[in-house]
């Protein structure tokens, strides 16, 4: 149903049951319908949800010691920042080599993965909100969750029961965003 796209809205606050299994396959398997040039399936999905939140939070503050020195009250406010979810699947752009495929149509692939994790979530009735900050980019972070050299996040995206739902939301006026080439 076009409401299920045109109706979507994150939710920052999501609580307990994360996704079943079934709901997991079943977005991930959305996910896998990305627009993907060469069908090369540049992403990967890295699930992080029961005792994973807690060493997920512990791998916020060591990649935020990458980047300046953390104090006990920084440290405290990371390791609960995972816990805003149930489930965190950490989406990863994992390019190809290919002759036609640049990396950037790759990654941009990658991210229209993400969005129809999103967006699947939605159209299940559960909550998501795609999140990502500075501490995405570091080495530290790359490493912690095991990506190659060549690999890079591409987001966050926070899964679960919505808390409290958004309103609907406002239509936009597609005549800021939409002009007709005509020669
Ligand atoms: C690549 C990317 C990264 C994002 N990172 C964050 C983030 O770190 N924190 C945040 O509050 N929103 C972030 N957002 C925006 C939210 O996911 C969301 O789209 C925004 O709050 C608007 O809400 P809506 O989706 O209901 O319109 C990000 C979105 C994208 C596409």
């Amino acid at each position: 149903m076009i409401e299920t796209l045109t109706n979507r809205t994150s939710v920052p606050k999501l609580i307990a049951p994360a996704p079943s299994s079934e709901q997991l396959e079943q977005m991930i398997q959305s996910a896998g319908r990305a627009a993907d040039h060469g069908r090369l399936r540049p992403w990967r999905f890295i699930v992080i949800e029961g005792p994973g939140l807690d060493a997920f939070g512990e791998l916020m503050v060591a990649a935020q010691r990458e980047l300046q020195p953390v104090d006990d009250e920084l440290a405290a406010k990371l390791v609960k920042k995972p816990h805003r979810a149930p489930m965190i699947v950490a989406v990863v752009c994992s390019p190809k080599e290919h002759p036609k495929v640049p990396e950037v149509e790759q990654l941009i692939s990658a991210g229209a993965s993400a969005q129809l994790l999103v967006s699947s979530a939605f159209a299940l009735g559960l909550g998501a909100m795609w999140r990502s900050g500075n501490l995405m980019f570091t080495e530290t972070m790359a490493k912690g969750l095991g990506l190659a050299d060549h690999e890079s996040l591409v987001g966050f995206v926070y899964l679960g029961t919505p808390a409290a739902r958004a309103p609907r939301p406002q239509p936009l006026d597609s005549r800021d965003f939409v002009s007709y080439y005509r020669g």
